[in-house]
């Protein structure tokens, strides 16, 4: 296994506007062990953003799908990892980055599930500069993330999720949103982080 779908094309994608849309990204066997991890955990995915009890109920209203956070607690979940591993290589290589760690976690949603417009990192008071994002499934309708134009409403490209597309994005630069899903949709949401010395400051969230 090797980070193969990383070629030129997409890196030029991310130096000149910002982010990425790669099908096919990863072997069919290694999105369909990751699906079956999911399977295996689905009972203890929880309401994203639990744990911060008094951002709770502003989570309900801004998103409604359940996450897990990876623990490596399966050869799919560490395969992913180390792909990941790999494409931070080389995205230190190529754009002089200094992006130290990738944090992930599977998201579920059902029917009618949405995450409404936000960012995932705020200048200043993030450390996550780029957001990927994997489906593991191909919904049948619904569920497409709309990345906006940097500082305007309007839509710069509304992806339809299918298993195997990596989309891959600037942080802090790209507010987006996940029209209500028409069905179940399986996906992994990560970030590379860099290292900020931001301390005692949390992530928006997640
Ligand atoms: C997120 C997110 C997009 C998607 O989890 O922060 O924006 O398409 N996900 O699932
Ligand atoms: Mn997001």
């Amino acid at each position: 296994m090797n980070a193969h779908f990383i070629s030129e094309i997409y890196l030029d994608d991310i130096e000149s506007r910002g982010y990425t849309i790669i099908h096919n990204a990863i072997t069919k066997s290694l999105i369909a062990s990751l699906m079956l991890d999911c399977y295996r955990i689905n009972p203890e995915f929880s309401i994203a953003g639990i744990g911060r009890k008094n951002d709770l109920q502003v989570n309900k209203n801004i998103r409604k799908d359940k996450t897990y956070w990876f623990d490596g607690s399966s050869q799919a979940q560490l395969d992913y990892l180390a792909l990941m591993a790999e494409m931070r290589v080389v995205l230190n290589r190529n754009f002089f980055l200094g992006l130290f760690d990738y944090e992930c976690h599977y998201a579920k949603y059902l029917t009618g599930d949405f995450y409404k417009k936000h960012y995932d990192a705020f200048k200043g008071r993030s450390n996550r500069v780029f957001t990927t994002v994997l489906y593991l499934n191909t919904p049948q309708a619904g569920g497409e993330l709309v990345i906006y134009k940097p500082k305007t409403k309007q839509v710069e490209v509304c992806i339809k999720p299918q298993a195997g597309t990596l989309v891959m994005f600037e942080s802090e630069r790209f507010m987006h949103e996940v029209l209500p899903a028409g069905d179940e949709r399986y996906s992994i949401a990560g970030w590379f982080r860099m290292n900020a010395s931001i301390s005692g400051v949390i992530d928006p969230p997640r």
